[in-house]
């Protein structure tokens, strides 16, 4: 393959990525990107001979037009305190964390999810936790400079309760799609038939999981790099019965905020239902970063 070849093929790929990616991100409101994206595309289509200087100059500087526009897009993100497992999670001072935007509409889950749940349990719930996160991280922050550590047990209370509550529902809302259900693939699909022996057996003990947490609380597939496996673990509450170490990869809201309104009490309804909405693409790439990550022993 000749350079040039190699050129247009390096990015046919680049543009697939970036495609990719805003997919998953759930990039709706910004217009102008997919449609620069889209015009890109066809023009990359339609090479199908030798360009002219002048030609690959041009092509070139879209590329990096492109380019730009999508570092403005995660310079924003970063802004946001969203933090995704794709962009790079911003360095927080004490009491800096937002209430991350929610990846689609309020009613994009209907009608296994309602509008009305995912109204309150994002614009209400999460927000007391990231209030809750924000107050605990400012008091200690005041316990260091005072040097009055006299309620540290209440706060280090507050700050791992707010802030798991924050962070499982930041993965949660990222866990679910209306263009969710059917099964994983790749590697985690591997990793699940390797450790469960399938993918029913995994749904099986998940579902059971999440129904049978005590209380308030979740179910979650971890993947441990101790082990070098996943696990599906419980919480009760948001940061009890947690294995430390463990990368949250699929987590499963069972508080009755999540799902009373509609469900009542048929949290077994609500579960099976849910399966629905889960978005296999989210967790894939979980899985793949925990693994980037691992640190070993
Ligand atoms: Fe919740």
């Amino acid at each position: 393959m000749n350079r040039f070849n190699q050129y247009v093929n390096d990015l046919f790929v680049w543009n697939e990525q970036m495609r990719h990616f805003l997919h998953s991100e759930q990039v709706e409101q910004d217009a102008e990107l997919w449609q620069q994206l889209d015009e890109f595309t066809e023009l990359i289509e339609n090479v199908n001979q030798e360009l002219s200087t002048e030609q690959l100059l041009s092509l070139q500087a879209k590329v990096e037009h492109i380019h730009e526009k999508m570092e403005n897009y995660f310079a924003r993100k970063q802004g946001q305190g969203v933090g995704t497992i794709w962009t790079e999670a911003p360095k927080l001072s004490p009491g800096e964390h937002t209430l991350p935007k929610l990846p689609y509409a309020y009613h994009a889950l209907e009608p296994y999810i309602s509008e009305e749940i995912m109204r309150l349990h994002h614009d209400k719930h999460h927000r007391s936790y990231v209030d809750g996160l924000n107050n605990a991280e400012r008091s200690l922050k005041k316990a260091r400079e005072t040097k009055d550590f006299s309620l540290i047990k209440h706060w280090s209370r507050e700050l791992a309760f707010h802030g798991s509550g924050h962070y499982l529902h930041t993965i949660f809302w990222h866990n679910m799609n209306p263009h969710g259900g059917g099964q994983p693939k790749g590697l985690l699909q591997d990793e699940i038939n390797r450790y469960f022996g399938s993918f029913a057996a995994f749904k099986h003990q998940f579902s059971e999981a999440a129904k049978q947490v005590e209380g308030s609380g979740w179910a979650l597939l971890v993947w441990s790099p101790m082990a070098g496996h996943l696990e599906i673990l419980q919480s009760e509450r948001h940061m009890q019965l947690t294995q430390w170490t463990t990368v949250p990869l699929l987590v499963l809201d069972v508080w009755e905020h999540a799902y009373y309104l509609q469900y009542k009490n048929n949290r077994a309804e609500y579960i099976n239902n849910w399966w629905n909405v889960v978005y296999w693409h989210n967790v894939e790439m979980r899985l793949e970063k925990a693994l980037d990550n691992t640190p070993g022993i």
